[in-house]
C-alpha cells in the first residue's frame, strides 16, 4: 500500500484521537455518556453495518434473559472457548463440536453471525497433539486435518476465523515458541494453518490475534513484522484481530494510534475481546468511581478509533462477555466489572458510551 494511503490512515487516525479536548488527557476528561441511553437502550447492532459481537457460552444460552439481551444487542457470537482445541479435541483425537454447534445454531436462529475463536493457539496444545508421536509429516496431516474439519464444519455459518491466536511474547518482541512452531516451524505453522484453512473455506477472513497492542510498543512492532512477512509471503490473510483487553487507565490516545499502525496494510480489523477492567492491577485508576468514570470514556475512545478506520477495515467490534458476571477478568478479581451490562442485565454508563460512539456523538 502506498505511503500516502499509510499517512491519510495515520493522520485521519491520530486527528480522531484529537478532535475531541480530552484526547490528550489519560484522566478524567469532563466528559460523560448520554444517560438517556441508559433509560431507553438502543440496540447496539442496529446502529452500524458491520458486526457488533459478544463472547458466549453455550450453557449461558438456556437462560432466557441471557439469550434475550444477547439476541437482541449483538449481531455476532463469538464461542469464549468451545471452539477451541481444548474442547473440541479429545484425548484420543476424536472431535467434538457439540457445543459450538449450539453456539451456531442459536446465531443462525436470530440472523447473527459465528465467529470462529480458535484454530491454533500456544496456550492450548490437547493430549491427543502432545502426545502424537509422530515424524513432521505425520503431525502435520494431524494439524491439517483438525483445522479442515473445524473450518469445513462451519462454512457459511462463520463469517471468519482467528486462525493464529496470540502468537506473540508478551516482552522481547519475539515470536511464541510452541509445539507447533516446535514441530512445523516457527512461521511455517502459521502460514501452514492459513493455506489450509483456505482451502477448506476460501471466503472467510482469516485473521492473527493478539493482545497489548494498546499498551506494549515492542509487541504492537513484533505484530506488525509478522503481518508484513506473512502477507510478502502470500499467505492468506485476510485480517488483523486486536483483542484489547484493556484498563480503565488506557490514555485517550491510545487506540487510535494503534489502529493507525494496524490499518496501514489496508486489511480489515477485527476489536475481537474488547474489555475494559476496573482492577488496579490492571492498571486502572485506584479510585472506582474515577474508575468507573474513566471505563466509560475509554469505551469511547476505543469505539471513536474504530469508528475512524475506513469503512472497509471496520471488520467487526467484538466484547469479551454480555454481562460483568459472565467476564473470565472475575475469576482474577470478583470486584471486576469490566463489560456493558451489570449482572442483572442492564446497561451501564459504559454501554451508553458504545453506544453514542456508534452514533458519531
Ligand atoms: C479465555 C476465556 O475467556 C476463558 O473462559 C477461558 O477459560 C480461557 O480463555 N485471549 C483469548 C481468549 O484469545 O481466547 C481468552 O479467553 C482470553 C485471552
Amino acid at each position: 500500500m502506498s505511503l500516502s494511503r499509510r499517512a491519510l490512515i495515520g493522520a485521519g487516525l491520530a486527528l480522531a484521537a484529537c478532535n475531541r479536548p480530552e484526547a490528550s488527557q489519560a484522566q478524567d476528561s469532563g466528559w460523560r455518556p448520554d444517560p438517556r441511553l441508559i433509560e431507553n437502550p438502543p440496540s447496539l447492532k442496529s446502529l452500524v453495518r458491520f458486526p457488533v459481537g459478544v463472547a458466549v457460552q453455550a450453557g449461558f444460552l438456556d437462560d432466557p434473559a441471557y439469550a434475550a439481551l444477547a439476541g437482541r444487542q449483538f449481531s455476532q457470537l463469538t464461542p469464549e472457548w468451545e471452539l477451541k482445541m481444548e474442547y473440541t479435541v479429545l484425548p484420543d483425537g476424536r472431535f467434538r463440536f457439540d457445543r459450538a454447534d449450539r453456539i451456531a445454531a442459536f446465531a443462525q436462529a436470530r440472523g447473527q453471525r459465528l465467529w470462529g475463536h480458535t484454530l491454533v493457539w500456544y496456550a492450548n496444545i490437547p493430549d491427543a497433539f502432545q502426545n502424537l508421536d509422530e515424524s513432521r509429516a505425520g503431525f502435520g496431516q494431524a494439524f491439517d486435518n483438525y483445522i479442515t474439519a473445524a473450518v469445513g464444519r462451519y462454512r457459511g455459518t462463520a463469517s471468519g476465523w482467528d486462525v493464529i491466536n496470540e502468537p506473540i511474547t508478551d516482552s522481547g518482541g519475539q515470536l511464541r515458541d510452541c509445539l507447533w512452531s516446535r514441530k512445523l516451524g516457527q512461521v511455517d505453522y502459521m502460514r501452514r494453518a492459513l493455506d489450509v484453512a483456505h482451502a477448506a473455506d476460501p471466503n472467510a477472513p482469516l485473521l492473527i490475534n493478539d493482545y497489548d497492542l494498546e499498551t506494549k510498543p515492542e509487541k504492537l512492532n513484533a505484530y506488525l513484522r509478522l503481518v508484513d512477512r506473512l502477507l510478502k509471503a502470500g499467505a492468506p490473510l485476510g485480517g488483523l484481530g486486536c483483542q484489547t483487553h484493556i484498563s480503565a487507565g488506557l490514555p485517550d490516545g491510545a487506540m487510535a494510534a494503534t489502529l493507525g499502525q494496524l490499518a496501514q496494510f489496508g486489511l480489515p480489523i477485527h476489536v475481537s475481546e474488547l474489555d475494559v477492567s476496573l482492577v488496579a492491577g490492571r492498571g486502572a485508576p485506584v479510585n472506582r468511581a474515577v474508575a468507573e468514570v474513566r471505563q466509560a470514556q475509554v469505551y469511547r475512545s476505543v469505539v471513536d478509533a474504530f469508528m475512524s478506520l475506513p469503512e472497509n477495515q471496520r471488520l467487526g467490534l467484538t466484547l469479551w462477555g454480555l454481562r460483568d458476571t459472565d467476564s473470565w477478568l472475575k475469576r482474577e478479581d470478583v470486584s471486576d466489572a469490566p463489560l456493558l451490562f451489570d449482572g442483572s442485565g442492564s446497561p451501564k454508563p459504559a454501554f451508553a458510551a458504545v453506544a453514542g460512539a456508534l452514533q458519531g456523538q
